[in-house]
């Protein structure tokens, strides 16, 4: 397009215009800088100059023109919003949340800001505020599609599948190209036990999307959940993303494929990146294949146990006891399919986000616990206690067992230290039934094996901490009392 240069400034920024939405980043930009030239105080041109520099990750020169705008019209209120949004990048995050609130204060009508308070909220883990700005939000433009995603995460986290999905619904009716959405839905039917509704999301995502790689990570991991290595293989092969190459190592694994996995391992220990799940893999490869690799996360896990009893240090029954009864009784209580479980039930979600006035006690004691825990082995070389960063979150969930009741062999893929902690154990044991049993492989038939196993002994009470990459089982138990147990994952 030839630009004429006798343009007054408005034709100017038309012209400007059109490009940015045509996403000819390079000529609105030197446009909307000669528009500038001509007035400084052209507002339009400063604040689209400024989001341009936001995208070009120049937040220096970005706040400057910002700050600018205010100066011109102090009541300019997108440019708190676009202050807001480089000080929500650059995790500066209560500078952020107030320039999004005075972006509101100057025009409550600024659905924008509303979702960012959301966002930012989201990411201080204070979810019901978050959940509280989404909906403002959408009170406002009921049309804002990305904020019903936004609400979808959240009631998916809160383990609420019914509303995420009648969210995430609402996003797309909107916006059929939001296609994160597709990825949000197939995690939600997966949860639910769906997993042909969840590959048929999955697969609409198509290949020049940007999306595409979240999609096919989802998929990989529903093909291996699902046993179908061969399939997950080809798409762990072919992406980097998330824990592509830790699930790679577990078909290779699982496929007896020797020399595949170790020219993997080592690709994988060269980048420095361990994790609980190749930790894991290491050592039951070590013992498959009589090896004695080393890996930088944890070598010794069964040296790295920590049991104590949490009914001499806290009102356990009123705790406890109290939070299970009555996150139970919630309406909106939901449990989640669980292949590994025999004859229980697990909560869905994660149950710390749970509105419940206990919950905000059972994460002190558990995060006291954890300071116990490194203190304890706080002359550990292990990489997971050198490398610990306090920064963490929890994420945890119930299981009931009935009688008969047991959780096969797993370890917790996303975690870095994994708990438990008994609410109530049947009182009528018989040897080890109900205890629990950490192992270095996923053999259930190894625990007489002082070598690679441990059986813990359990009573309700008890708190058990664990490297993530230990696998754990229960040995089954009969009762007419139920086994409740509070899991979790230091994240
Ligand atoms: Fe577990």
């Amino acid at each position: 397009m030839i630009i004429k240069n006798d343009l007054n400034t408005e034709e100017l920024f038309h012209q400007a215009e059109k490009f940015h939405k045509k996403n000819d980043i390079l000529k609105a930009e030197n446009l909307y800088k000669k528009i500038i030239e001509i007035d400084p105080q052209h507002i339009g041109s400063l604040n689209n100059l400024g989001i341009i520099l936001i995208g070009k990750r120049k937040f220096k020169e970005a706040k400057n023109l910002f700050n600018k705008i205010i100066q011109i019209n102090p009541s300019y209120s997108s440019s708190y919003n676009s202050l807001g949004i480089i000080n929500k990048t650059q995790n500066n995050l209560n500078a952020a949340i107030n320039y999004f609130k005075k972006a509101v204060e100057i025009n409550s009508k600024d659905f924008y800001a509303f979702n960012n308070l959301g966002l930012i909220f989201r990411q201080k883990n204070e979810n019901i505020k978050a959940l509280e700005y989404f909906e403002k939000s959408i009170s406002i433009n009921p049309k804002f599609d990305q904020v019903y995603n936004n609400i979808g995460t959240l009631y998916y986290e809160f383990g609420k599948f019914d509303e995420a999905i009648k969210s995430f619904e609402n996003a797309v009716k909107i916006n059929p190209y939001l296609t994160e959405v597709y990825c949000n839905l197939g995690l939600v039917y997966e949860q639910l036990g769906e997993p042909y509704k969840a590959f048929n999301y999955y697969d609409k995502v198509r290949k020049d999307d940007k999306n595409y790689l979240i999609a096919r990570y989802n998929l990989g991991n529903l093909f291996l959940k699902d046993h179908q290595y061969e399939k997950a293989i080809k798409i762990f092969e072919s992406i980097d993303f998330g824990k592509s190459k830790s699930f790679l190592l577990r078909c290779y694994f699982k496929l007896n494929y020797e020399k595949s996995f170790y020219k993997q391992l080592k690709k994988e220990n060269l980048k420095g990146k361990t994790d609980a799940i190749i930790a894991s893999l290491t050592s039951e490869a070590n013992y498959k294949y009589k090896k004695n690799k080393s890996n930088s996360f944890c070598n010794k896990p069964l040296d790295h146990l920590y049991k104590n009893n949490l009914d001499k240090n806290c009102d356990f029954k009123n705790i406890f006891v109290n939070a299970y009864n009555e996150i139970l009784d919630q309406k909106e209580f939901n449990n989640k399919q669980q292949k590994l479980l025999v004859n229980g039930l697990q909560s869905a979600g994660n149950i710390f986000l749970n509105k419940n006035k206990n919950i905000f006690k059972i994460k002190e004691i558990i995060n006291r616990e954890i300071k116990n825990y490194l203190f304890k082995y706080k002359n550990s070389d292990e990489g997971f206690i050198k490398n610990w960063k306090d920064d963490y979150k929890l994420n945890g969930w119930f299981v009931c067992m009935k009688n008969g009741g047991k959780i096969k062999p797993h370890i917790h893929d996303y975690g870095r230290l994994s708990g438990s902690i008994y609410i109530n154990v049947p009182s009528e044991k018989v040897n080890n039934s109900g205890d629990l049993v950490v192992s270095l492989t996923s053999q259930d038939s190894n625990y007489n094996n002082k070598d690679l196993s441990r059986i813990i002994n359990i009573e309700t009470g008890t708190i058990f901490l664990f490297p993530a990459s230990l696998f754990h089982y229960t040995i089954p138990f009969s009762s007419k009392e139920d086994r409740i147990v509070l899991a979790f994952d230091v994240i």
